[in-house]
C-alpha cells in the first residue's frame, strides 16, 4: 500500500515564539517514531525559515511546506515571494488554491495554474486544493465544480509534471466548522477525481496520485476517512495547531497503513 500524507496547514495562526513551540513540541512527539506517513508543514511564511531548519535535520520526521507563492518569477512585485526564492530555502511542499486564498485573494484556476507551473519549474510539489460549496452541493453541482478545477489546471499539464502534482479535495462547507464530509462523501469524491486523472493520464497515474481530504479532518474520525481507499492522506487546518491531535491524526494514517 502506498505510504499516506499528513499535511499540517496553519493558515494565519501563531506568533513567532508559539510557531517555535508548535514546531518543537511536534518534533519531540514524533522522536521516537519510525514513520512511514510523510509529514509535512505548513506555517506561516514568514516562519518558513523555522521549519525549514528543522526538516533539514537528518533525523527530520516532517518536511517544510508553506500556504502560497506568487504566480510571478521575480522582480517588482511588492510583498510577494516566489517559488524559487522558496526553493532556495529548500521547501519542499507549497498549498495552491486554497478555498479561502480563492474567496477573499481572487485566486482563480488561471491564477492556481501559473503558481503551479512556477512550483513545478522549481521543484516544489503543488498541493492543489478543489471543493465546492454548500450551495452547490445542495444543487448537486459538486461534482462538475471539481471537473472544471482539475480541468482547467491539472489537464494542461505534461505527464511529467502531473507526476509531481498532489491534490486535495477539501469541500468549502467542512472547513473550520466541525462539520466533516462523511467517509462516503469523501471517498465517492476523491474516486471521482482519480477517475479524471485517468481519463487524461492513464490509469498509472491515477493509481500513483496522491490525493487527500482536507474540511474538519481531526483525531478522532482521521482513522476512518483515511481507511478509504481513494484518500491518501489529510489536510489538516485547525487540529495541526494542537500537537497530541496532530499526532494522533499521524497515528491513524500509520495504522490504516500497517494493517493492509
Ligand atoms: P480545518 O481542518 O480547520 O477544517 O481546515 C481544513 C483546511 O482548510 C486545511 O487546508
Amino acid at each position: 500500500m502506498k505510504s499516506k500524507i499528513v499535511i499540517g496547514n496553519w493558515k494565519m495562526n501563531k506568533d513567532f515564539e508559539e510557531a517555535e513551540d508548535l514546531i518543537s513540541s511536534i518534533e519531540e512527539k514524533l522522536e521516537n517514531y519510525n514513520l512511514a506517513t510523510e509529514v509535512v508543514l505548513c506555517p506561516p511564511m514568514v516562519y518558513a525559515e523555522l521549519v525549514t531548519d528543522h526538516a533539514s535535520q537528518d533525523d527530520s520526521q516532517f518536511y517544510a511546506g508553506v500556504q502560497n507563492v506568487s504566480e510571478y518569477e521575480n522582480g517588482a512585485y511588492t510583498g510577494e515571494v516566489s517559488a524559487e526564492m522558496l526553493a532556495s530555502m529548500d521547501v519542499s511542499f507549497c498549498i495552491i488554491g486554497h478555498s479561502e486564498r480563492r474567496k477573499y485573494f481572487g485566486e482563480t484556476n488561471a491564477i492556481v495554474l501559473k503558481k503551479m507551473l512556477r512550483l513545478l519549474a522549481n521543484d516544489i510539489v503543488p498541493v492543489m486544493c478543489c471543493g465546492e460549496s454548500l450551495d452547490e452541493r445542495k444543487a448537486g453541482k459538486h461534482f462538475d465544480v471539481v471537473r472544471q478545477q482539475i480541468e482547467e489546471t491539472l489537464y494542461t499539464l505534461t505527464p511529467e509534471q502531473m507526476e509531481n502534482v498532489m491534490i486535495a479535495y477539501e469541500p468549502i462547507w467542512a472547513i473550520g466548522t466541525g462539520e466533516t464530509a462523511t467517509p462516503a462523501q469523501a471517498q465517492e469524491m476523491l474516486a471521482y477525481i482519480r477517475s479524471l486523472i485517468e481519463k487524461k493520464f492513464g490509469t498509472q497515474m491515477a493509481v500513483d496520485t496522491y490525493i487527500l481530504y482536507g474540511g474538519s479532518c481531526n483525531a478522532k474520525n482521521a482513522l476512518e476517512l483515511f481507511s478509504q481507499p481513494d484518500v491518501d492522506g489529510g489536510l489538516i487546518g485547525g487540529a495541526s495547531l494542537k500537537p497530541d491531535d496532530f499526532i494522533k491524526i499521524i497515528e491513524a494514517a500509520e495504522t490504516v497503513v500497517k494493517d493492509n
